[in-house]
């Protein structure tokens, strides 16, 4: 039988996600020592591309659960001297219990999970981000209550962290309004999949209007490092600042899965105000994973 992986947020049903954002809610206020669900079990994380947050809270996480997690570079793996992705699935996921990758092409996780004997985990693609869905879905969850019938604003580029808000807004049933610059659009068989919950907006203050949450990200995502100049040029008139919070809801929060760049995408101002739950959002990656790495390896 084929494992249960966790790819995309398309991956699990509505009522799957908001059953992860609770248990991690309650993973976090009651932590028990003694309570070690993976105990004997082993992590590996593949990273192609650098990571604080996401190797930092699956390392904890499995810790805290009894297991233990190995950091793999292509650099130092058969990975990075071309060895098929079809062969180290095969003999990765012979020896582990999970793995969680972080890649440039999305093919890569979906090639390597069709061979993989265990659970496989998307830890970012240039596609996709979901594991940042969940925790940011929690930090909403915790502050405001259930998000269905809400308005997001996504200011910004339409990259990985935006596809994957298409992905919440079609599961959780909430109102995405996109500011992006042309040519910076999300991938339009994404948004047209999520049909009427997605609205595409030619200004960040028309999107930012009355919006319960303001998301961005990077103007220049991993990998696109040789594009800065131009983006920046692009990007100028999408920056979240007190204009855009000030068109928004009075209770608007303002999130970005970081790292930030303050003075391009939020002003040092907003990102370090009161409406700014960054930082919960940060730490809220440990515990949402936590009720991921249980519900993957635990749930029969
Ligand atoms: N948000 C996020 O994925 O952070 P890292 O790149 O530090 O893992
Ligand atoms: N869009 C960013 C997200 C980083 C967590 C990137 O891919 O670099």
């Amino acid at each position: 039988m084929q494992p249960r992986h966790f790819i995309s947020l398309l991956d699990i049903s509505g009522n799957e996600f908001r059953g992860l954002i609770k248990r991690a809610i309650a993973l976090k206020n009651h932590r028990d020592p003694d309570y070690q669900p993976l105990k004997g079990q082993v992590l590996a994380m593949v990273f192609e591309k650098s990571s604080t947050g996401t190797r930092i809270s699956f390392e904890a996480g499995m810790a805290h659960f009894g297991g233990n997690a190995i950091f793999l570079s292509p650099r130092d793996t058969q990975l990075g001297r071309g060895e098929p992705i079809e062969d180290s699935a095969k003999v990765i996921s012979s020896m582990v219990d999970c793995i969680m990758l972080r890649t440039f092409k999305h093919e890569t996780v979906t090639t390597f999970a069709q061979h993989s004997s265990v659970p496989v985990i998307n830890g970012l693609t240039d596609e996709q981000h979901p594991c940042q869905l969940l925790a940011d879905m929690q930090t909403y969850f915790e502050e405001r209550g259930d998000i269905q019938g809400k308005t997001v604003a996504w200011i910004g580029d339409g990259n990985n962290m935006c596809h994957s808000y298409i992905h919440a807004a079609t599961v959780l049933d909430f109102k995405l309004h996109i500011a992006a610059p042309a040519g910076y659009q999300p991938n339009k068989m994404i948004s047209v999949a999520a049909d009427d919950r997605v609205r595409f907006f030619d200004t960040a203050l028309a999107a930012g209007k009355n919006a319960d949450l303001i998301v961005t990200d990077v103007w220049a995502s991993m990998g696109q490092e040789d594009e800065q100049k131009q983006r920046h040029s692009a990007f100028k008139d999408y920056q979240v600042n007190a204009d855009i919070m000030r068109a928004a809801h009075k209770d608007a929060l303002f999130m970005h899965c970081l790292p930030a760049h303050r003075g391009e995408e939020v002003s040092a101002e907003i990102m370090d105000g009161p409406q700014s739950i960054v930082f919960a959002e940060a730490e809220n990656r440990l515990h949402a994973q936590k009720a991921l790495l249980e519900f993957l390896l635990c749930t029969k």
